[in-house]
């Protein structure tokens, strides 16, 4: 991928053997004229530019840049920091206590908005290096873990591209931060510049969509930092109420990572991701150029960008996303707890059983497994278009099978006059300030059909590991005409999944390092390894998986990884943006206990 840079760089290191620090290296025909060059185990690295190294902007750079983006430019000051005496940042330290901000802090922690609302905070703190929390005694230390340096509050197009410009110039690690919810910890990055996008809070609707695509229907334009709350309210005020395609939490964005991952959520059996329904983004590229992206222009970066993988080809400005009619819904708990072992998987092995019988029957069914021991809660199993009488009908034989079998169980039903009113009724509420690995795997229909009892014993592999599961039932390829599977860059296995389970392994963001390794290695080999085994026809989702999984292009993203990696190539060919294992950063590694980014030599 950069061939002519690695030829002349690894010359470079012929010249100067041993640890090459702070020494400046410029490549003919590179655009980034500064490395710094480091050595860690045994390989050499040509890594971005940090604070300390010759190559960090001076304070005038920066004030420049501050201006050009209007005064938006902070030092970044980890949350927690009002709880202590003094911040020991890169930058020097800072007098950060305040007892009434401490409170608040301290009182909104595991709240998603309050970390949402952060200009730089992730919700899973193990990718902070859960540094700087909140405490009761002043003199604990705060230090800057792997929160970014400093941030640029984005509120026009051009400040994005004076960041991306800066960014790329300088040579520094670019975080493109919106809500951070990221689960593998892409909108946080030691020593990094962040541009938050949170500010692009426009949304427009049309009835006629007049853009490039073969599609004149109703349609909603949102600026890049929306959460679907914000844009569900106001299509559900329309008349008739509309709707379009989120993720089940409700805090998420709808123009950020989610539809760079795809985007899967309880409206997927009918429209596919929200991938499928986009039609247009605006775009910046690494080159700082303000792009449009649609079927007809730049038809290659529009595809890219719907499932390829976050941060990856370009930061989005503002998606447009096809909107539908909502519909009468209903809805079903069920909950199952039970001291018997053998009597629990049991039921879990019936209920799952059924899986795809019911998105053939157009259910959405969000599931946990083994939070707090022999617990199954689905929360709930939704059903579209569907009277309580239609929805019963398609759960009867699985609650007939429970009955026969003897389990305890709750349920409880509801149903309601829009699938809105049922999501805000009986989904719940998600928490953020926790700290833990997430994994996943899906499974596909014919592994239901073919390995069902192997499906199940992995399951309880990654119980018996410590870890739990979050499973979403649906099928991608259920009401979606089969001429545009392909229109969007999710892994064509996804249109033959029936279940997409997500893995989490509880870790603490400061356990002793040899911790941190041992709790990696088991979600890749373990808790992943058995469902991978048992569902050879699964693949992996990239926003809700193992970033370090060994295959993890051909698992993201199957036989579209190849033409990915081109359009990487042509749009961002030197690695100005980065989040891992997104297509095209097989060189790059975190170096130095997951700190410096870096090319590998
Ligand atoms: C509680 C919870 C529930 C979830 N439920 C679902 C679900 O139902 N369905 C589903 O599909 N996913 C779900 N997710 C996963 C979700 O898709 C990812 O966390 C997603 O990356 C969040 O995107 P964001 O933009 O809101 O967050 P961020 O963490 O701010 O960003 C995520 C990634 O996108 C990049 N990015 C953000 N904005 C832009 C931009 N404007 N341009 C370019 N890159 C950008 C960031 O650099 C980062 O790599 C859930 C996550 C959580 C924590
Ligand atoms: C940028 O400018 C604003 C407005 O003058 C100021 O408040 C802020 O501290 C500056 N940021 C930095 C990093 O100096
Ligand atoms: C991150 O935490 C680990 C312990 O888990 C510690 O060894 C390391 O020094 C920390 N790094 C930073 C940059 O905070
Ligand atoms: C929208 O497209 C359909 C068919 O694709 C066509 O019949 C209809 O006239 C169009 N409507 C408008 C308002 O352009
Ligand atoms: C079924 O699962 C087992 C155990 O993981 C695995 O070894 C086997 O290959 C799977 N068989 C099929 C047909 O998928």
């Amino acid at each position: 991928m950069r061939g002519s840079l690695f030829t002349a760089l690894a010359g470079a290191l012929l010249l100067a053997q041993d640890v090459i620090a702070q020494q400046p290296v410029s490549v003919a025909g590179f655009k980034a004229p500064t490395f710094v060059l480091r050595r860690d185990g045994n390989s050499n690295y040509a890594c971005k530019c940090y604070p300390g190294d010759y190559c960090w902007p001076n304070n005038g750079q920066w004030q420049k840049l501050n201006n050009t983006v209007g005064g938006n430019l902070r030092v970044n000051v980890p949350p927690g920091a009002p709880c202590h005496n003094t911040f020991k940042g890169p930058l020097g330290d800072v007098q950060t206590y305040n007892q009434a901000e401490c409170d608040r802090v301290t009182a909104n922690w595991y709240d998603e908005q309050f970390q949402v609302e952060q200009p730089a905070a992730g919700l899973w703190t193990y990718f902070t290096n859960d540094t700087c929390r909140p405490t009761t005694n002043p003199a604990d230390s705060c230090t800057l873990g792997y929160y970014p340096v400093l941030v640029i509050m984005a509120k026009t197009v051009s400040h994005i591209q004076a960041g991306i410009n800066f960014a790329r110039n300088n040579n520094l690690r670019l975080i493109i931060r919106n809500t951070g919810h990221d689960f593998l910890g892409r909108s946080v990055g030691w020593g990094s510049l962040v541009i938050n996008t949170h500010g692009f809070q426009d949304i427009k609707f049309t009835e006629n969509w007049r853009g490039s695509c073969n599609y004149n229907g109703s349609a909603v334009t949102v600026g890049a930092g929306v959460q679907a709350f914000q844009v569900l309210k106001q299509a559900n005020a329309m008349s008739p109420p509309k709707i379009m395609v989120t993720g089940e939490c409700a805090t998420v964005g709808v123009a950020g990572g989610l539809v760079q991952g795809g985007g899967h959520g309880p409206l997927t059996n009918f429209y596919g991701f929200l991938a499928d329904t986009a039609l247009e983004f605006k775009v910046i590229t690494a080159d700082g150029i303000l792009k449009t992206a649609n079927s007809k222009t730049n038809g290659d970066l529009f595809w890219a960008l719907r499932g390829g993988g976050p941060a990856a080809f370009a930061v989005i400005v503002e998606a447009t996303y096809k909107t539908f009619v909502d519909k009468a819904s209903s809805g079903v708990n069920l909950e199952i707890n039970t001291a018997d072992s053998s009597v629990f998987w049991e039921a879990v092995r019936i209920f799952h059983g059924y899986s795809t019988h019911f998105v053939d029957n157009g259910l959405y069914v969000y599931y946990e497994l083994g939070i707090g021991g022999n617990v199954l809660r689905v929360h709930p199993f939704v059903g579209i278009g569907k009277t309580p009488a239609q929805l019963n009908a398609v759960l009867k034989p699985m609650f007939d099978e429970l009955d026969t079998l003897g389990v305890a169980y709750t349920t409880s039903s509801a149903d309601y006059p829009t699938f809105y009113a049922l999501f805000q009724a009986m989904f719940e509420a998600e928490t953020a300030g926790t700290s833990g690995l997430t994994g996943g795997w899906t499974i596909g229909r014919k592994d239901v059909e073919q390995n069902h009892t192997a499906i199940i014993d992995a399951f309880k592999t990654v119980t018996a590991a410590g870890s739990f599961m979050v499973g979403h039932m649906w099928s991608a390829g259920h009401g979606l005409p089969q001429n545009e599977w392909s229109s969007s860059a999710v892994n064509p296995r996804f249109r033959n999944v029936v279940d997409k389970l997500i893995t989490i392994v509880p870790i603490d963001g400061n356990a002793p390092l040899a911790d941190k390794a041992a709790a990696q290695q088991k979600l890749t080999y373990v808790v992943d390894g058995a469902l991978r085994a048992a569902a050879p026809n699964g693949c992996a989702y990239i926003n809700e998986a193992d970033p370090f999984a060994p295959n993890w292009q051909k698992d993201f993203w199957g036989d579209n990884y190849a033409a990915l990696l081109n359009i990487r190539k042509k749009y961002d060919p030197n690695g100005v943006f980065y989040a891992v294992s997104t297509p095209g950063t097989e060189k790059w590694e975190q170096i130095e206990t997951g700190t410096r980014l870096c090319l590998k030599l």
